[in-house]
């Protein structure tokens, strides 16, 4: 059996850089430092910070000094006000790509457009979009979900930064279809595009796929749901204990991508786990590729410094 590993697989920009402005935070201030909710969406990074001091909390309230953090998913302006009222110190480490998603929606709005957000509704960014517009945007799924929307002069299209661009375009082209007037902005960051062609092309190729990255990461679930519509088996995993050696029997390829919030270490796991599966499989299965991403052994704790 071999192991593919997807071209772009892994932490993004933004990941990285939040995770970056967190531990200079940390060392230049003595605390105490929080996040509303997780920095990033993977269970095992947050455990590393909360090592290092910095607390999860779910509501403003919960606190009355120090400092929080907001995180590369952004927040809605109240959100802001309300940390400035209480005294907090403000740490913004919003992903440049989702601040440009903000303004975007911030200024359809002023010019009179009805902002339409394609994304997922619960999503935190997607509710800090949305604040930005003073909750006026309409948050769409998918394109049967636009196809009920009652229609409007003008529609300002934008995209949570993680959608597949057919989502987007086909949310797009319904409203095309009200004869309204439409400006569309794509506001898909090109990490997350590129980790979705990365994984599709190599689930089309391969006879299993696995995905590692938190549960609770939509770009991750994202990144398997494209596996999966591939038709290839397709499993989704946190970390390497979860891989189950039966997945990899009559497979002659396997492949391996992981969400945009998933550190090298824990790919770096996956991979060297899943290669010993191959030795246990056979001494003839011990071949090994990559496609072209260079996965470095990194522990919990260091600084991943670098671009998409
Ligand atoms: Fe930013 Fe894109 Fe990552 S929006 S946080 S670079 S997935």
């Amino acid at each position: 059996m071999k192991v593919r590993v997807a071209a772009k697989a892994g932490f993004c920009f933004g990941v990285k850089r939040a995770i970056e402005i967190v531990k200079d935070t940390v060392r230049g201030n003595p605390g105490p430092i929080y996040t509303l909710g997780p920095l990033i969406h993977n269970p095992q990074v947050v455990a590393s910070l909360a090592e290092m001091g910095v607390v999860e909390i779910d509501n403003l309230k919960e606190i009355s000094n120090g400092t929080i953090v907001i995180r590369s998913h952004g927040v809605s302006p109240e959100i802001v006000n309300e940390a400035r009222v209480l005294g907090l110190d403000i740490v913004d480490a919003t992903c440049t790509f989702v601040r440009r998603a903000q303004e975007l929606a911030h200024d359809l709005t002023e010019q009179g457009y009805q902002v339409v957000v394609v994304g997922d509704r619960d999503h935190p960014e997607v509710q800090g979009i949305k604040g930005w517009t003073g909750g006026k945007a309409i948050v769409v799924e998918n394109p049967a979900e636009a196809a009920l929307l009652n229609k409007e002069a003008a529609y300002g299209v934008i995209a949570q930064t993680t959608q597949p661009l057919e989502n987007f375009n086909s949310v797009v082209e319904v409203l095309r279809g009200t004869g309204a007037k439409i400006k569309v902005c794509n506001t898909i960051c090109n990490a997350t595009s590129q980790r979705q062609q990365a994984a599709r092309e190599l689930a089309g190729k391969v006879g299993m796929m696995v995905v590692v990255g938190g549960a609770n990461s939509a770009n991750t679930r994202k990144l398997a749901g494209l596996c999966a519509a591939s038709g290839t088996a397709t499993h989704l995993i946190e970390t390497a204990d979860e891989l189950d050696p039966a997945w990899f029997n009559g497979v002659n390829t396997a492949g391996l991508t992981a969400g945009a919030s998933t550190p090298d270490w824990i790919i770096e796991e996956v991979r060297r786990r899943m290669s010993e599966i191959e030795e246990q499989n056979g001494p003839e299965q011990e071949e090994e590729m990559k496609d072209a991403v260079e996965v470095k052994a990194v522990r919990p704790g260091d600084i991943v410094t670098g671009t998409v």
